[in-house]
């Protein structure tokens, strides 16, 4: 069918995709000096904010402010040892290098870059980088420059990341002793152990099945009136994006009502990473700009939400106005729970009383969580020294991060992965019909009765394009940030082994590992779901079961056992949404997006990682772009070419024709 496209030419057009193809980054000159003497310093704060970056990288680093905890107890420095960019340049050159890839969001073409130029086994090389570490003692902010290992030999991958379960302090920064950023290994595990249940397949996410099936069927609804019978081109990312927050939060959190609706989820959702950048969504950039005042650029609004819970958490400062949303949504999502904790049931809540039903299985097990002491052990001293307020705030810290990792990574990272798989099949439409062709042989076998959640191991063909995009497009390209609990080695040049100190930081990597052409093969850079994945990829051919498909060269969710806990969440509701979509629709690229194909064809650079990788919009000149791919939804079926909308359409979900409301 052919769909109508804007015309959208010229120089502006030209000069954003040759942005977008040489990682440039203009305008990175600020306005304001970087004070140095402030805690609050980090690579990225200085690379983006300062005037003359270097001359204040330099200073802070040379005054001490930043002291130099480079040097191992054998009296070398990592880079000594092994291949990097330090070899030949000027750490404060790379430092600020760095800044600004991270400020991009193309931190993981760098390193990938560095471990082709620099190691000698490409893509699979370990390298070292040079680091700013930012630490929260207490209530206080530390500062210092060490080394870190970009870690990508699949061997020395799998076994650190399954021994070393400790994970470095960079995420309780913002997040306390939640269960993704505490560093002492106890108080990951007990929280560990006690939110597991909510992920059970069986016992909890087959329950709560119908209610993922429901909000699926409304979202085809709700395609149908963007896509407007295929005229319209629709923003898949934000599309996507808002509905696993929906699903989220209506089967796992047990929202039900007004509370969480599709509204405040955009603010929520715009706070961490910006308003989507099309014109529909002009309303929502409005907003997000008054809301976000002195933020320069829309594309950056996360940098400002982990920097407002930061502080937010420290008590050290209220958050001001323009971030006070970040947080006011999490402490709203905290009081929901607690305020209907009797209305909610886990597992064991249903084994205690068989008279329950599962509901809401995630806040049942957050709400017995919210009051517990996290801080205690992994404060330390300088916890025992606090007065009880400051316990208080802390403790009240730990939940905050909770609720903004279930809240963030419970939507974010699925999001994500269905724009890649659906971008990927609309550049191959062979894949595509084959998928439809299996989606239409499904529904064809369920006929009238319920859908049940055994269902979804039916989809082979699918579960095959959800994994080969998690591997081409893996949404989590930092893998995991992992702190050495003993003394260790890995490989180094020429295949010999290196020494690591305990207490080493070591990023177990994603990116390079899925990519390289040693370990998948000369395709490793195309989306070919037929590819030879082994049996511990893909569940002995089980299509999906409830075990984290991963091997050596392979990890999406990272390994276990400190691997992803809403993996199979995330797997049912990617079934549960992609059964309906392609049952009514197929997809076409826009022109816009073609032409980014053709010039980038699967370059990492189309993705921009802010702490999870989605696709950069290409329709948005400006230089530091928000998420956004942009689609035709082609109706397969008469039933979804009828595209009426309903006047209580949410704002959220852009401006929609005067002509398309029912009067
Ligand atoms: C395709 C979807 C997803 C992918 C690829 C993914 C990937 C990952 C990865 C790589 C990690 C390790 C991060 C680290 O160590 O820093 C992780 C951890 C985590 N994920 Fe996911 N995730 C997905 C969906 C979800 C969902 C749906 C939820 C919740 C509903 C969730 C909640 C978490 C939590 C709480 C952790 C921390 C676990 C721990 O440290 O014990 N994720 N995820």
């Amino acid at each position: 069918m052919a769909v109508a496209v804007s015309a959208m030419r010229g120089r502006a057009y030209r000069r954003r995709l040759a942005q977008l193809a040489h990682h440039v980054v203009a305008g990175e000159e600020a306005e304001t000096d970087v004070d140095t003497g402030s805690e609050n310093l980090s690579a990225r704060a200085i690379a983006s904010k300062a005037r003359d970056p270097e001359s204040a990288m330099r200073s802070a680093l040379e005054s001490g402010k930043i002291a130099d905890m480079s040097v191992g107890p054998d009296g070398s420095r990592l880079s000594e040892k092994l291949p990097g960019p330090l070899q030949d340049r000027d750490k404060m050159e790379v430092l600020l290098e760095i800044g600004r890839a991270e400020a991009a969001g193309t931190n993981h073409s760098q390193w990938m870059e560095w471990q082709e130029q620099y190691g000698d086994a490409g893509l699979e090389s370990n390298i070292v980088v040079p680091h700013i570490v930012r630490e929260r003692v207490g209530t206080e902010f530390k500062t210092w420059y060490t080394e870190k290992v970009m870690l990508s030999d699949p061997d020395d991958c799998i076994r650190i990341a399954r021994a070393h379960t400790q994970k470095q302090p960079n995420f309780q920064l913002f997040m306390g002793d939640s269960v993704i950023s505490a560093t002492d290994n106890k108080v990951w595990k007990d929280q560990r152990n006690h939110l597991t249940e909510a992920f059970l397949p069986t016992s909890s996410l087959a329950k709560i099945f119908p209610v993922s099936v429901a909000r699926a069927q409304a979202c085809a609804e709700i395609l149908k009136r963007l896509s407007q019978g295929g005229t319209q081109k629709v923003n898949m990312t934000e599309f996507y994006l808002n509905e696993t927050q929906q699903q989220l939060h209506l089967a796992l959190f047990g929202q039900q009502g007004e509370d969480f609706d599709e509204d405040y989820n955009a603010m929520f959702r715009d706070s961490i990473g910006g308003p989507p950048g099309d014109d529909r969504y002009q309303l929502r950039h409005r907003q997000a700009q008054e809301r976000a005042q002195d933020m320069r650029e829309k594309g950056r609004g996360r940098e400002h939400a982990f920097e407002s819970l930061t502080r937010d958490g420290a008590g050290a400062q209220t958050a001001s106005d323009k971030d006070a949303h970040t947080s006011q949504f999490l402490k709203d999502l905290n009081t929901f729970i607690r305020k209907n904790a009797d209305s909610f049931a886990a597992p064991t809540d249903v084994a205690a009383d068989p008279s329950k039903n599962i509901a809401g299985p995630l806040s049942a097990v957050l709400a017995k969580q919210l009051d517990k002491v996290n801080s205690a052990q992994t404060m330390g001293d300088a916890y025992e020294a606090l007065d009880d307020r400051l316990k208080a705030v802390l403790n009240g810290y730990s939940n905050l991060g909770n609720a903004f990792i279930f809240a963030f990574a419970g939507h974010d990272t699925t999001g994500h992965t269905l724009t890649w798989l659906t971008y990927e099949l609309a550049k191959n439409p062979g894949y595509q019909q084959r998928l439809v062709d299996e989606v239409d042989a499904f529904w064809e076998d369920v006929g009238d009765r319920e859908l049940e959640f055994l269902d979804m191991k039916k989809l082979p063909f699918l579960t095959r394009c959800v994994m080969e995009t998690l591997r081409l497009w893996p949404v989590v390209p930092n893998g995991t940030f992992r702190q050495l609990s003993y003394d260790d080695k890995i490989l180094g040049p020429g295949g010999e082994m290196v020494d690591l100190p305990k207490g080493t930081y070591v990023q177990v990597t994603t990116a390079g590992r899925h990519r390289s052409k040693q370990l998948w093969g000369e395709d490793a850079n195309e989306f070919n779901p037929d590819r030879e994945f082994e049996d511990d990829e893909l569940w002995h051919d089980q299509v999906y079961a409830a075990r984290n498909p991963h091997s050596r060269r392979f990890s999406p969710f990272t390994h276990t056992p400190r691997d992803c806990i809403g993996k199979n969440f995330a797997q049912m509701e990617m079934r549960t949404i992609l059964t309906q979509l392609f049952k009514n629709f197929t997809f076409e690229l826009t022109e816009e997006e073609r032409t980014a194909a053709d010039l980038h064809g699967t370059d990492m650079a189309r993705g921009k990682n802010a702490g999870t990788l989605g696709p950069m919009d290409v329709d948005f000149d400006m230089p530091h772009k928000p998420y956004g791919m942009h689609v035709y939804a082609i109706p397969r079926n008469a039933e979804a070419a009828d595209w009426n909308t309903p006047v209580e359409w949410p704002a959220s979900r852009g401006i929609v024709p005067e002509s398309a409301m029912l009067k």
